[in-house]
């Protein structure tokens, strides 16, 4: 083992480059070189990469996005896209590939290793934390708590007039960050991806939290919660809450930046180290994650194809609470 691979790929979340410098300061240490990639597997297919040594990756622990910018890229979701990723990457000697990303990244990086037998590990990076295998992926923590900082001031004006409010996180098909957003605020409502709530059932819920009052009051909205988003909910039940002054707020791509918290610093820092051990240890398809404050690797293809369960506990306290 003598060279690794990198790329940050999917949607970038904040901690990335925290994962990157620990990535490649863990191989200077072990006597290895780093070559990353560009825009994930496009900059692959590009051809275009270059070495990073460890005072390339200096000041940037503390930066969003990623240095080595990313993409969500088509062609290697073909059989010949893979193939002419095998070869650049072999082209420039690399021994294994080490991709932070979210699960599409992995099902591709799994299929990569299995059809041209390059080692890949993978780190999870996303601020969706829907990853099996890790009870934390890099950037959850600061989207969660950028998220809960900009409905505490959508609160305060809420407040001022009563008014009632739709707010829309970010959230296909998982609700980690509506439901511990939405326990943080103490919203009034949350809807989740997970519940797939019927409109109907949205309009006697809330109802019967609001008891005819007005006041200010805040609806936690995942975007896949099943209504369609927070405009068209707004929109089913508008005559409803005729008497309410509604308002919709859609937080979107604010929650996939800035600075990231000291958790996912270290996060991505422990993940970073323990993915180059299992590269230099000879593990291939595997996701590094951290399981009960243990580093623990699991195959990519779990990692990829479950999606990890919200905790039905703390959804049962969040309705406890309203
Ligand atoms: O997977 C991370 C995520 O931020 C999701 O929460 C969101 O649905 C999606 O990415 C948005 O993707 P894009 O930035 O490509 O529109």
């Amino acid at each position: 083992m003598k060279t690794i691979g990198l790329i940050t790929s999917g949607g970038d979340s904040p901690g990335m480059n925290a994962a990157v410098r620990s990535v490649v300061r863990s191989s200077s240490y072990n006597g290895l070189i780093v070559k990353a990639a560009s825009r994930g597997y496009q900059g692959v297919l590009d051809n275009d990469i270059r070495e990073l040594d460890s005072d390339s990756v200096s000041g940037i622990i503390q930066r969003g996005g990623t240095i080595l910018k990313t993409a969500r890229c088509k062609e290697f979701h073909t059989a010949e896209g893979r193939e002419k990723a095998a070869t650049v990457l072999k082209s420039h000697e690399i021994d294994a590939l080490i991709v932070i990303g979210g699960d599409g990244s992995f099902r591709g990086a799994d299929l990569l290793s299995n059809e041209h037998q390059m080692p890949v590990i993978g780190i999870p990076a996303t601020i969706d934390n829907d990853l099996a295998g890790t009870d934390e992926t890099i950037g959850y923590d600061t989207a969660l708590n950028t998220a809960m900082v900009a409905i505490d001031k959508i609160r305060d004006t809420a407040d001022a007039h009563d008014r009632l409010f739709l707010v829309e996180v970010m959230g296909r098909d998982v609700g980690f960050i509506a439901l511990e957003t939405g326990i943080s605020i103490g919203a009034e409502l949350i809807l989740l991806p997970e519940a797939q709530t019927k409109t109907e059932e949205v309009i006697s819920s809330l109802k019967s939290i609001l008891k005819e009052q007005i006041r200010s009051s805040i609806v936690v909205v995942a975007e896949g919660n099943g209504t369609g988003g927070a405009w068209n909910l707004a929109d089913q039940i508008k005559d409803d809450f005729s008497k309410y002054d509604m308002k919709v707020c859609i937080l979107g791509h604010i929650q996939r930046g800035g600075t990231p918290t000291a958790r996912d610093r270290v996060l991505a820092s422990q993940l970073g180290h323990a993915a180059v051990k299992a590269a230099i240890e000879g593990h291939t398809s595997v996701m590094v994650g951290v399981v009960n404050n243990q580093i623990k690797l699991s195959p990519l293809k779990m990692a990829s194809s479950k999606k990890k369960d919200i905790d039905y506990d703390t959804l049962e306290l969040s309705k406890i609470l309203q």
